[in-house]
Formats: structure tokens, sequence, C-alpha cells
């Protein structure tokens, strides 16, 4: 596995990969986990070349975001991505990727507004801004993306499309489900910022979800049955709730009562200063 940090190398060693097959591209901030390998695994089946992307990208952290204290063990991750059978690992410094004087965004209006936009106002942009490069840089056959930050794959998803990305009529943005701790918490390189005890307390987001959707599912209102999931969380040592909402599964806009279209529910909430954030299907409506 080659790992590179600077743009001129990696154009060029992705020129040469290109040649003798097709480039799967996994963008990740790195402090790697079951999910992140969960993404590579489905990229090595519909590849001949995987490339991971480590990047704590500044642009998408908010002024009092966790920028600083975000994980980063780039030789722990570089050696599980060279057990994953992964080609290259670009990793590139910050001043490769936002060179002096850099001032472009990339904003997509619309799915990213509400849930996690309104609670980081900025993220998304950043997101995009960044993923945008990524997409220009390494110029991917498909790109994979976990489920676990379902408005981010909705971002991603409407900006390929938009911006001619990825070749048309061809599905190159993939989604993977989110894969769980053996409790059904979602996988977060959040999760460690968690106390023991948080840790224990945090799988009261997804049990709570699961009620919540078993509720709505069977006909109760769920303006209710969502107040009593904040009350759940709250009661069980969240401190805060950022959102809980049920979405147009695709469009993510707000609930239309007569909708028959997928659902999703969608939730973020603070345990001490943690965030954690998690999003099940809504089905029978
Ligand atoms: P990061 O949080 O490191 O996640 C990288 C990728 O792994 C994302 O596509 C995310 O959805 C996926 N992922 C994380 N936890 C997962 C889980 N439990 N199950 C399945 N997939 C999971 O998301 C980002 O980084 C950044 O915003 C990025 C897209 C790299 C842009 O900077």
């Amino acid at each position: 596995m080659q790992t590179l940090h600077s743009l001129d190398p990696l154009r060029r060693a992705v020129a040469e990969l290109r040649e003798t097959g097709k480039i799967a591209l996994v963008p990740t901030m790195g402090a790697l986990h079951e999910g992140h390998l969960t993404l590579v695994r489905e990229a090595r089946k519909r590849a001949d070349h995987v490339i991971v992307s480590i990047f704590v990208n500044p642009l998408q952290f908010g002024a009092n975001e966790d920028l600083d204290k975000y994980p980063r063990q780039l030789e722990r991750d570089s050696a599980l991505l060279q057990g994953e059978g992964v080609a290259l690992l670009w990793a590139p410094t910050v001043e490769a990727m936002y060179p002096q004087g850099f001032a472009s965004n990339i904003s997509v209006q619309g799915v990213s507004e509400g849930l996690c936009g309104a609670s980081r106002p900025g993220h998304f942009d950043g997101v995009a801004t960044v993923v945008c490069k990524l997409f220009h840089q390494v110029l991917p056959d498909v790109a994979l993306f976990g489920e676990k930050d379902w408005q981010q794959l909705a971002v991603i998803r409407r900006m390929a499309r938009d911006l001619d990305l990825t070749q048309p009529h061809v599905d190159a943005v993939l989604g993977v489900p989110t894969v769980r701790e053996d409790d059904g918490l979602a996988m977060s390189s959040r999760n460690a910022y968690l106390t023991p005890e948080q840790r224990v307390q945090a799988v009261a987001l997804p049990n709570a979800m699961k009620v919540a959707i078993a509720e709505i599912e069977r006909g109760e209102p769920v303006t209710a049955s969502i107040a009593r999931l904040g009350k759940v969380l709250l009661d069980g040592g969240f401190s805060s709730i950022d959102y809980a909402e049920l979405r147009d599964a695709d469009s993510l806009a707000l609930r239309d009562e007569r909708s028959t279209a997928p659902m999703r529910l969608l939730v973020a909430a603070r345990i001490g200063t943690t965030r954690l954030i998690d999003n099940m299907a809504v089905t029978g409506q």
C-alpha cells in the first residue's frame, strides 16, 4: 500500500492505477473502526483498486466543535488498511488540500437544510467542498459512504448529480448500511469520547428509536412517539436532543401525512458534550 500526502504524486499514482482497472474511493477522517472497514470491503468487491482518504477536514467543523481533539492515529489506521488490501492511502496535509488563499465553497441547497444542517451551520458546505475535491483528485469509478450519516449521503448524491462528478446513469455514490456494536449502538469514531458509564447509557439511543418506530408503524401519532423518545433519552442520561424527526427517506423533506414514500427516523442527541447521531428506516405507513 502506498501512502501519499501531496497532490502531484497522488495524481501520478491514480493515473497508473487507472491503467489496470477501476478505482473505488472511500473518504474518511480516520480513527477507523469496523464501519469504515466495511466500506473498504464493499469497495474491494466493486473495483480493482481501493483508495482510502484520511483527512480531518477543518472546513466541516464549527468553531466550538472537536477539530482539535478529533482522534488522529495514522499509523494504526494505515496498518488496518494494509490488512484490507487497500492500494493507496491518500492522507493530504491541510496545506495540500487547502492551499494558501483557498476561497471556494460548495453549498448544496435543500437536503442540507434542517437536521444536522441546523445544529451544525456550515457543516455540509465543508463536507461537500472536501468531497468534491476528493472526487476531482481521485476520479473514482465508484465512491462509498455510510448510511450512518444519512443526510451527508443525501447531500453527496445531490452534489454528484448536480455537478457531474460521476458518470451519467451509473449509481456511483453507493450507500452502505450502518455497522453497529453488539448492543446496537452505531459505530462512530466519536464513541471513543464516551466514559464507560456514558457508553452504557448510549445504547438508549438505538433502543428508544426502535420503540418509537414500532409505535409509528402500528399507527400511533408520530409527534407523541417522538416526544416519548426524547423523554426516554433525557431520563436515560442524555443531556440534550438536537433533533428527532421523521423525514422522507430520499428527499429529507418534512413528512407529508398522505405520503406513502419510504420514511426515515433521524436523531442527534448529546451525552455530556459528545454528540451521537443515528437513523433508521420506518415502513408500513
Ligand atoms: P467519517 O466520520 O470518518 O466517516 C467516513 C465514512 O464512514 C462515511 O461515509 C461514514 O458514513 C462512514 N461510517 C461511519 N460510521 C459508520 C458505521 N457505523 N457504519 C457504516 N458506515 C459508517 O463522514 C466523514 O468521515 C466525513 O464527513 C467525510 C465524508 C470523510 C468528509 O470529510
